[in-house]
């Protein structure tokens, strides 16, 4: 059976990618700051910390076995004015958005190079479409994380594996809540429905559908990707 690591699956949208993926019948491993304490397969790292990300991975291989395939979900926003952004917060912001994702496909990578497959699912942002103000340090970090995207993809192309990205906008979990509680949005989750093509807010769900396609065999073809799933707000 594979066996994959989404990192941030205790909450949101990796959440939500660690049930789909379930479903659809993969053995699935969460690593997160916070994991969920009823979860079997819940392993507690920092992903800006690589000693932490051995550790856990070190279990992990030892219950799943090797792993092929990789979610990086976890993620921390800022919402800060640049000029009052100290030189600490924003190497914070790159060192988990950014350094994370480094850490992660570097402990994870051996595996499906031994396979000779693997698929590599980037979180980013719909804010590397337009910018943001006040998020710099952290569109900076998933811009990175996009061109990160694209040229791993050629290389690992040779070697079975593919690397998209998606940049989800305006999903529904507790990060987007926590902004709309310190008024950080422009406006309530509801203003912006109204400005959503779609007309609704997104859902953990309609990214976790959008991972689990291009973690499919259906999907091999497509790498190097940005895939936006955004409601239309970004096009
Ligand atoms: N919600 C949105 O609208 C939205 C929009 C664009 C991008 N994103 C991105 O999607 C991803 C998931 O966001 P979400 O909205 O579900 O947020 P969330 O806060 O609900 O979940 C984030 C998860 O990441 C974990 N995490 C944070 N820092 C970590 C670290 N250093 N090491 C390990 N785990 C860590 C948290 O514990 C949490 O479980 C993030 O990368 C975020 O930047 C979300």
């Amino acid at each position: 059976m594979t066996a994959a690591v989404v990192t941030g699956g205790g909450s949101g949208i990796g959440q939500g990618i660690v049930e789909r993926l379930r479903a659809d019948g993969l053995q699935v491993a969460i690593l997160d700051l916070v994991p969920p304490a009823d979860d079997k397969l819940a392993y507690t790292a920092d992903v800006s910390r690589p000693d932490q990300i051995d550790a856990a991975m070190s279990e992990i291989r030892a219950a799943l076995g090797p792993v092929t395939v990789l979610v990086n979900a976890a993620g921390m926003e800022k919402y800060r004015r640049f000029k009052n952004l100290s030189f600490e917060e924003w190497q914070r912001i790159i060192d988990v958005n950014l350094h994370g994702v480094f850490h992660m496909t570097q402990a994870v990578l051996p595996d499906m190079l031994e396979a000779g497959w693997g698929r590599i699912v980037n979180i980013s942002s719909s804010s590397t479409h337009s910018g943001q103000p006040f998020m710099s340090a952290y569109v900076a970090a998933k811009s990175g994380l996009n061109g990160f995207t694209k040229s791993l993809a050629l290389e690992l192309g040779p070697s079975g594996i593919t690397v998209n990205a998606i940049p989800p906008g305006f999903i529904d979990t507790p990060m987007l809540r926590r902004s709309e509680e310190k008024q950080l949005l422009g406006g309530t989750i509801a203003d912006h429905v109204q400005r959503t093509p779609v007309r609704r807010v997104g859902r953990p769900a309609d990214i976790a559908a959008t991972c689990a396609f291009l973690i499919s065999e259906d999907a091999g073809y497509i790498t190097g990707q940005i895939i936006g799933v955004n409601g239309g707000r970004n096009t």
